[in-house]
This record gives C-alpha cells, structure tokens and sequence, in this order.
C-alpha cells in the first residue's frame, strides 16, 4: 500500500492508544482521528504526533474536523461507542452502538470507498455484522479485532500461571468476544510445545474461566475498561495489512459455509494480509469444541435479531 494512510473513528481510550502504538513503529504515514468530541481528536492527535519525535520514522497524525476530512485512507479503524452505563440494558447498548456504527460506516462508505475496516466496537461480533451489512462490501474488507485480543490474554494467563514462555507462547481463543468466547488449550503452544502437554486439565480450566474474565477484571481495578492490550492489539493488525505479513490472527469475519454457518460473524483464524481477510482457516473441531462454538454463533444471532426486529437494517 502506498499511503499507508489509517483513519481512526472514535478518539477514545483504544482509539488513540492504537494511534500511538502504530505512530511508535513508524509504520504509517498518516493516522486521522475522527471523533465526535472534535477537539478530543484535534488534542490527541497534536499530542500523538510530539511523542514521534524520536520514533523511527515521521508518521503525520492529525484530528478531523468533519467525516469527509477523513478521505482515502487504506484501513479505517472503528471504535466509536458509547459505553454501557447503570441504567442500560445490553439491548439499549446494542442499539446505540449499532446507531453510531451505522452512521460512521455510511461515511467510510462515502470518503473512504477502498478501505479496509477493522471494528473494534462493542459487542464486537455484532457491530462487525452491522459493518458487512451496511458496507455491501467484500467480506474480506471487514475484520473484528477481538480474538487478538482475547488470545493475549490467554497468554497473559499462561505465562502468570508457568513462570514461563513470555514472548514465546501462543494462545489461541474463537467464538465470540464475550462470555461465550473459546480458549482453545489443543491449539496454544510454548516455543512449538502443545500446553497440553505440560499444563494439567485441571489448572487449565482456570486459566480458561481467567481467559474469559480477563477484561472484567481490568473494569474492576481501574473502572474503564482496557484499553493498553486492546489499542496494540488494533495496531498489529493494521501492521500486518500494510506490510502484506500474511499472519495468522483469530478475528471476526463473516462466515459463508465455513463451519457449517452463514450469515454471522465470529472469531476463527485468518490469515491477514495485504486485502484484509486473505483466507478463513476451517479448523476442525470436535465435539466439544463444535458445540461451544454453536453456543457462540447463536449468542451472536440473537444480538443481530434484536437489530433485526427494531428494523435496524
Ligand atoms: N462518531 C465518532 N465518535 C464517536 C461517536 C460518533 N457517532 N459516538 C461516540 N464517539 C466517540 C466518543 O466521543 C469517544 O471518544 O467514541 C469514543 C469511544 O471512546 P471511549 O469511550 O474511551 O471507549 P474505548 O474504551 O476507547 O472503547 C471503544 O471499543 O472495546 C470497545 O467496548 C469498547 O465499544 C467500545 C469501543
């Protein structure tokens, strides 16, 4: 890609730490921050652009003033949102979000019409339904970053429970990105060695219930949710389309038969490149696996009815 340009919707808490973990590695050209709260976007970019000065190479950031300042960018990243407050029900949030989603999808559509999207927003599955929905655009261009995510933290609790294998582990979790999401212990690995093999079913169980609790337990220390992991989690992915890397990254795509399901997205490994989703990898699962991953499909569905059934789309 020849601009490496990435526009960033959303100036929030993950929205600009992706900012500055890619203007770190220099390996943009441009990043543009769109947020709603315009002076946010102007503010953090100003500030996200000082911090390059000893970066390895120049990225220009900047805050959009309007949607359309936002032109021609090769990935645009969505994390727009609002989040869940007291009074709201899972199904208000759903709605707002998938509002918002919407409203920043027909722009990308309109100023951005090549790019490659990658969702962030929550509940990730089901906005990035919204995304293929309302694009029309090759499944291929629409990725949900939310297994990287989940998979670090699959990690995180690999490493804390070995005393071993920092940087060298690699944890693998599918379904969805939330409390049905799927750890999978037969497909994670230390330096080429299966953890099966040296982590008991037992513990492996607790790291799994931690794997699935990793985020909550952040909202309960700091009273936000994460947004370190998930923002360097944005960045590798953005990395690998730019420099074409061709990696595997469990993420949310649409499924066309894969898996025995269509019509939904859900976290499988991909292989990202340079065209966003360069092949789906159909894993075969056993039984267990199948039927967990069928409860995450489903959880999924019922979100998008619920989008369904307010005449959303
Ligand atoms: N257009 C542009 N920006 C918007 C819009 C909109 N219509 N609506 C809200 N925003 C902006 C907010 O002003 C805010 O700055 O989106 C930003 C969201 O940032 P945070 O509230 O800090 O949320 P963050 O922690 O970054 O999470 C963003 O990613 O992980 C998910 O669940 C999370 O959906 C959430 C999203």
């Amino acid at each position: 890609m020849t601009n490496r340009k990435v526009g960033i919707i959303g100036a929030g808490a993950v929205g600009a730490t992706a900012a500055f973990s890619l203007a770190m590695t220099g390996t943009c050209n441009e990043i543009i921050l769109y947020d709603i709260d315009t002076d946010i976007a102007i503010g953090k970019a100003i500030d996200i652009e000082q911090a390059t000065s000893f970066s390895p190479s120049g990225t220009k950031v900047w805050g959009a003033e309007q949607p359309s300042d936002m032109k021609n960018c090769d990935i645009v990243v969505i994390t727009a949102g609002v989040p869940r407050t007291g009074e709201m029900t899972r199904e208000d949030l759903l709605l707002i979000n998938a509002k918002i989603t919407k409203e920043v999808v027909e722009n990308i559509k309109l100023y951005s019409p090549n790019a490659i999207i990658i969702c962030v927003s929550n509940p990730l599955d089901v906005m990035s339904y919204v995304c293929h929905k309302i694009t029309g655009w090759d499944s291929s261009r629409i990725i949900g970053m939310a297994g990287a995510l989940d998979s670090s933290r699959m990690a995180y609790q690999i490493n804390n429970h070995l005393g071993y294998g920092r940087a060298q582990t690699r944890a693998m979790v599918i379904g969805d990105h939330g409390e049905n999401m799927i750890p999978v212990p037969s497909l994670s690995s230390i330096g080429g060695v299966p953890i099966t093999e040296i982590i008991s079913k037992e513990n492996m169980e607790q790291i799994i219930a931690r794997t699935k609790t990793g985020g909550a337990v952040i909202v309960k220390h700091l009273g936000t949710s994460a947004y370190y992991a998930p923002g360097r989690c944005v960045a590798v992915m953005v990395e690998a389309i730019l420099n074409d890397s061709q990696i595997i990254i469990p993420s949310s795509v649409l499924l066309n038969g894969e898996y025995g399901y269509k019509d939904v997205s859900v976290g499988v490994p991909i292989i990202v490149g340079k065209n966003g989703v360069e092949k789906i990898i159909e894993l075969e699962l056993d039984e267990e696996l199948q039927d967990k991953f069928k409860q995450s499909v489903t959880t999924i569905k019922k979100g998008i009815e619920v989008l369904t059934k307010n005449n959303f789309f």
